[in-house]
Order: C-alpha cells, then sequence, then structure tokens
C-alpha cells in the first residue's frame, strides 16, 4: 500500500483543515513539508463541525471528489457534537469510508523530553472502516443499541497490513481483542488475524485482552512491537499510548487504503486552546514525515524527524510540552531546521522504499 512517486510527478494535496486549532497546525505542517523542497501542489477543501454549520454537511461532496482525485489528503482535525444532530456525521469517518482507508497506522515512540519514557517504539496498526464506527445505532424506546461489524474480509486485510509493518519492525505481533465475552465479533477478528499470522513464520504473535493490552501499556510499553486491534479499541488504545511519550501533541497517524492515503494528527480539535495561537504542531508535523516516508521521500521524511526531535531538544516549546512559546514558533523553528539540513545535504533524497515507523 506505500506508493513510491505520485501520480503526475508533482504530488497533489488536498488540505482539510477542518475545526479548532485544525487551523493552526495544518498551516505550520505544510510550511514544513514546503520546507524539504518536495514538489507538490496544495488544494484547500472544506470539512466540519463549522462546515456543516454553514453549508449543511460536514463533508461536501466536492470535498471527497477532490480527495480522491488528490495523490493524498492532509487532514486538521474536526469537531464532532456529542450528541445527535439531525444531518451531521463526522467529517474524518466518513472521509475514511469513502476512501476505503481501511488501515490506520499510529506510530508511538519515546522523545527527548522529560514527560515521555524511554524505551518505548510501538507502532498500533487500527482497523479502520468496521467496528462499532459504521455508526448503526438507534434508539428503541428507552433503549439504545449499536451493532458491531466485524467481517473477515476486514479482519484479514488489516491483519495483513500489521504482519508486513512488523516484519519490517521486530518482528512481533500483538492481536488485541476482547474474544472472551465478545465471542461472535472480537472471536472472528482473533481467528481471522491468527490464520493471516500463520502465513508469516518469522513473527513472534502474541494475543492480548483489550483491558489487560490496557494496562500492559501503562506497565510496559517497551514490550510491544505492532499491536493489531479493532476500530474503537484502537482509537483509545492509542491515545494512551500517546500520553506514555509526551501527549496528543506527538502523536501523527496514517490512514492508508489500496487506493487513497490520509495523513492526520491523532488529536481532535481541541476546543480548549483552539485560537489561542498556543497549539503543538509537532504532531500534525510528524504526519508529514509519514506522507513523505508513503511516497518513498525517505530521506526527507528523516529530515522531518529530526526537526521535531531538534525542537523538542533544544526549544521552543509549547504549553502542553511545559514552555510558552507558540504554534508559529514551533513551526518556524522546525522550518529553519529543515531548511538548514536540505541545503546542506547534497543528494540522498533518491526515492527509496518506506522507513519502518
Ligand atoms: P482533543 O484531542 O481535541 O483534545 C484532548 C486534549 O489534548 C485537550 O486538552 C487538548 O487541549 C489537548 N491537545 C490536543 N491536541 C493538542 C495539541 N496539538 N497541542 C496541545 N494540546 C493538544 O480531544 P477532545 O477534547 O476529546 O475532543 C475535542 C473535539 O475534537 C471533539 O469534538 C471530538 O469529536 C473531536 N475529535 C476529532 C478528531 C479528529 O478530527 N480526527 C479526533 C479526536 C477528537
Ligand atoms: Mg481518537
Amino acid at each position: 500500500m506505500a506508493r513510491t512517486s505520485p501520480r503526475a510527478g508533482q504530488l497533489r494535496l488536498c488540505v482539510i483543515e477542518g475545526d479548532g486549532i485544525g487551523h493552526e497546525v495544518v498551516p505550520a505542517a505544510i510550511e514544513v513539508l514546503r520546507a524539504t523542497g518536495l514538489p507538490f501542489s496544495a488544494q484547500h477543501a472544506e470539512g466540519g463541525w463549522d462546515c456543516f454549520r454553514q453549508c449543511g454537511t460536514a463533508l461536501p461532496h466536492e470535498t471527497v471528489e477532490l480527495a480522491k482525485a488528490c495523490d493524498a489528503v492532509f487532514f486538521g482535525a474536526v469537531a464532532s457534537p456529542s450528541h445527535r444532530v439531525e444531518g451531521y456525521s463526522s467529517t474524518i469517518v466518513g472521509l475514511r469510508r469513502a476512501l476505503d482507508l481501511y488501515a490506520n497506522l499510529r506510530p508511538c515512540h519515546s522523545w527527548p523530553i522529560a514527560t515521555s519514557r524511554p524505551g518505548i517504539d510501538l507502532l498500533i496498526v487500527r482497523e479502520n472502516s468496521e467496528g462499532l464506527y459504521v455508526r448503526r445505532e438507534r434508539r428503541e424506546g428507552d433503549t439504545a443499541v449499536a451493532e458491531r461489524l466485524i467481517t473477515q474480509r476486514g479482519s484479514a486485510r488489516i491483519a495483513r497490513v500489521a504482519c508486513e509493518w512488523a516484519m519490517r519492525r521486530r518482528r512481533k505481533l500483538t492481536i488485541v481483542h476482547k474474544a472472551n465475552i465478545l465471542t461472535d465479533t472480537c472471536g472472528l477478528f482473533r481467528e481471522t488475524a491468527l490464520h493471516v499470522a500463520s502465513d508469516f513464520p518469522d513473527l513472534a504473535i502474541d494475543e492480548l485482552l483489550v483491558d489487560t493490552a490496557a494496562l500492559r501499556l501503562v506497565t510496559s510499553a517497551e514490550q510491544f512491537d505492532v499491536i493489531v486491534t479493532t476500530n474503537l479499541f484502537g482509537d483509545i488504545l492509542s491515545d494512551e499510548a500517546a500520553g506514555l511519550v509526551g501527549g496528543l501533541g506527538l502523536a501523527p497517524s496514517a490512514n492508508l487504503g489500496d487506493e487513497s492515503a490520509l495523513f492526520e494528527p491523532v488529536h481532535g480539535a481541541a476546543p480548549d486552546i483552539a485560537g489561542q495561537g498556543i497549539a503543538n504542531p509537532l504532531a500534525a508535523i510528524l504526519a508529514v514525515g509519514m506522507l513523505l516516508d508513503h511516497f518513498g521521500e525517505r530521506a526527507r521524511a528523516t529530515i522531518v524527524r529530526e526537526a521535531v526531535d531538534h525542537v523538542l531538544r533544544h526549544g521552543p516549546h509549547t504549553p502542553d510540552l511545559g514552555g510558552r512559546a507558540g504554534t508559529r514558533d514551533l513551526g518556524r523553528a522546525a522550518v529553519e531546521y529543515v531548511e538548514d539540513r536540505v541545503s546542506s545535504a547534497d543528494a540522498g533524497f533518491a526515492r527509496s522504499a518506506p522507513a519502518d515507523l
């Protein structure tokens, strides 16, 4: 599912800032992408809660069409109300479905900051198209029912992605489920994942119930390499994992399908800090790194990750990292680092295989 070159020589990006801090972190990340010197064009598209309030839909048809026509989508964050609003449904869930972005890769590793635990380097491979997120919910009087959809096809394709990533990493895969209680849905996921994994004899395969996995992340996250799990479990465990290594301001993700790719920070619209210019842009900048890797731009991706490492070591820092700097200050520091490294690197920018996450 990795691409080695964009379709038309120049990468065409559909950029959806969304809501809240999406408007702050996405411009910073795009500036970093520009600083890498990669030729690309960015076309902006609407989506999110503000878009819904203005035009009656959180995911306009034109946005989906543009996303399909581009090589990749770069997404900020959207706000979703925690109660039913007639006509509203989540932009990001809709995009994942429209583009069949079935694999959500969420890497998590230690950073050189006091709030990060050392020795962690794991990748959560979250099934991104099924589970409870199919939104088949209904009210029946004073009872609410949600259907949880798990298919053999969906489980097999995500398991295969996870096995392939594990083979490129430390060759250890943990299948996370709750098959002791959810014997049909999680049972099918577990069975299928184990079956797929049996095609990879060089992998060490392990399985954990999701509650135990949540505990082990807190007590011994160092033991994990690749975790594969269902949609909701992956959503929750990846925020937990982010909390071990510095927080959501440092957590990027890639949503991949066979035809499309979308890159985004894991965090949401953060209404508590939106508009103050203090959101940490490093998660979005790391999502740029994942985008570059996806398109085989390994040298540029490495420089972007080094820029994040540099900013974390030397500052400036936003309040979530214990500092007083703003989004733009961190963005500028990352851009300066990338520009310096790009101008001093002679070549190294030949396309190569995607990096290990
Ligand atoms: P959130 O991820 O927006 O924020 C959680 C906490 O982390 C907040 O205290 C926030 O200030 C902090 N935080 C998040 N990103 C940060 C950054 N880059 N720099 C510094 N601090 C950061 O999750 P929350 O508050 O639960 O949800 C807010 C809204 O975002 C909701 O409407 C939710 O539906 C939406 N959401 C959207 C997502 C997406 O677009 N992919 C993902 C998660 C939530
Ligand atoms: Mg989440």
